[in-house]
């Protein structure tokens, strides 16, 4: 750093870090002047569209550099990003990174050493790329204790549930999702969870203090969901997102992701297409929506545009310790204690008795129903079932039983509703 002039390098020049570059190429920042450096990448020999001799494919030139105050990494993937971003921060360089794959492998870890090495890390891009929301809950919301967060952060999963919602099938909104670029040709990262919870585990740790593992995050994926489903979903006033949940009752902390029933007049069911959201609820605050573009080059390289200018203000005025993160003041609660209240439908033999058998088994559970409707007769009845709140464990215990019921051929779904 001279002045307020600060060399830069960036990790990868694919989809993200190329528009980052344009970004970086093109600033023009009445305080803060930026000099691109070198661009690591593994083939040298593809046309980039920017200065060749900016090109590198060894990282030590990078880490090695004196002259570089700060790297982007947008590698992709957890290695060797990850060795890469602990190197840099050892050695004195603030780091900007989109990863989530890292930050949510070992995010705390390298807030510590950024910490201890006086440096900058920052990674809003990282959960909902374009949708400032990191920051916000690090910083703004500081002063608030946060009982919940509510993320639709998965723009995928979102464009293939709007897509059903208008009546597509999984399968043909899948295809449509790729066909548009939204969804990878192995879509499982997105439409089974997967994606999503790294997402949550990086919420934890930020919003409550809590690193979950990867096993600690209960996950459940859209695959399973169908177009019949949104057809009673739409009968009750309600639509299907995939929730990526966090809490901290009195009760403790728990992560979670799951398809829910959402009423159509929450905020979260008009989030539509492969737009993102993180509802937040705190005491003071009631509840904040932060939505907008959770993916995509450009949105994320604004992100992490705005990134680098923050690290850079605080390197000109030595101010680059993060807040400490909050710490959580109830313990942890295991998925099967969480409260859920379900919606199921069954499709059973209309005969006497079968509803009063089925609300006995629930009953035995600890499990109170809401709503029952039965529609069509004889062996091919449906009978669709809303219940109260009550915990996981009894839920899938009731489930169980019923699946056994010789009256019951097929419990068809069973889609947890957002409370
Ligand atoms: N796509 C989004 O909307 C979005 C949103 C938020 C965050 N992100 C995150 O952004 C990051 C980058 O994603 P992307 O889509 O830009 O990835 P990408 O298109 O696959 O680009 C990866 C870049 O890294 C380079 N690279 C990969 N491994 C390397 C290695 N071992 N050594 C040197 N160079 C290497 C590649 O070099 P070559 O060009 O030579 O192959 C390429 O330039 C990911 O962590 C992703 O999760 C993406």
């Amino acid at each position: 750093m001279k002045n307020n002039s600060f060399t830069v390098a960036v990790l990868g020049a694919g989809n993200i870090g190329s528009s980052v570059i344009e970004r970086l190429l093109k600033l023009d920042n009445e305080i803060i002047n930026l000099n691109l450096s070198k661009v690591l990448v593994s083939d040298k020999s593809k046309n980039r569209g920017f200065d060749k001799g900016l090109l590198t494919t060894d990282f030590n030139e990078i880490l090695n550099d004196e002259k570089i105050d700060l790297v982007i990494e947008v590698l992709g993937g957890v290695e060797p990003g990850k060795d890469y971003i602990k190197a840099l921060l050892e050695n004195g360089k603030s780091v900007i990174t989109a990863n989530k794959d890292i930050i949510a492998d070992c995010g705390s870890e390298l807030i510590q050493i950024a910490q201890e090495n006086n440096v900058c890390l920052y990674f809003e891009a990282a959960v909902a790329a374009g949708i400032p929301v990191l920051k916000p809950l690090i910083e703004s919301l500081r002063g608030e204790e946060l009982k919940r967060v509510a993320g639709i952060i998965n723009g995928t999963s979102n464009y293939i549930l709007t897509a059903m919602e208008e009546g597509s099938t999984y399968e043909d909104a899948l295809q449509q999702a790729q066909e548009l670029g939204y969804a990878e040709p192995d879509p499982t990262n997105d439409v089974e969870g997967i994606d999503a919870k790294f997402k949550a585990m990086i919420l934890s740790l930020l919003c409550f203090g809590v690193s979950p593992s990867v096993d600690d995050v209960f996950t459940d994926g859209i695959s399973n969901i169908t177009k019949e489903d949104f057809d009673w979903a739409k009968r009750l006033n309600k639509t299907i997102k995939l929730v990526s949940q966090i809490d901290n009752g009195d009760d403790g902390f728990n992560a979670r992701v799951y398809p829910v029933l959402v009423d159509s007049k929450h905020p979260l069911a008009s989030i539509r297409g492969a737009l993102n959201a993180v509802l937040v609820e705190g005491e003071n605050i009631n509840q904040l929506v932060f939505s907008g573009p959770g993916a995509g080059a450009a949105p994320t390289a604004s992100a992490i545009i705005g990134d680098v200018l923050s690290a850079c203000h605080q390197m000109v005025s030595s101010q680059t310790n993060w807040y400490p993160l909050r710490t959580l003041k109830s313990g942890n609660k295991e998925f099967k204690d969480v409260q859920s209240s379900w919606f199921i439908r069954l499709s059973v033999k209309d005969e006497p008795g079968v509803l009063a058998t089925i609300a006995g088994i629930f009953g035995e559970n600890n499990v109170s129903i809401e709503s029952v409707i039965q529609e069509g007769r004889g062996d091919n009845a449906e009978l669709v079932l809303v219940t109260h709140e009550a915990e996981e464990n009894n839920l899938t215990s009731s489930i169980e039983s019923i699946s056994d019921l010789s009256s019951v051929s097929l419990v068809t779904s069973n889609i947890r509703v957002f409370i």
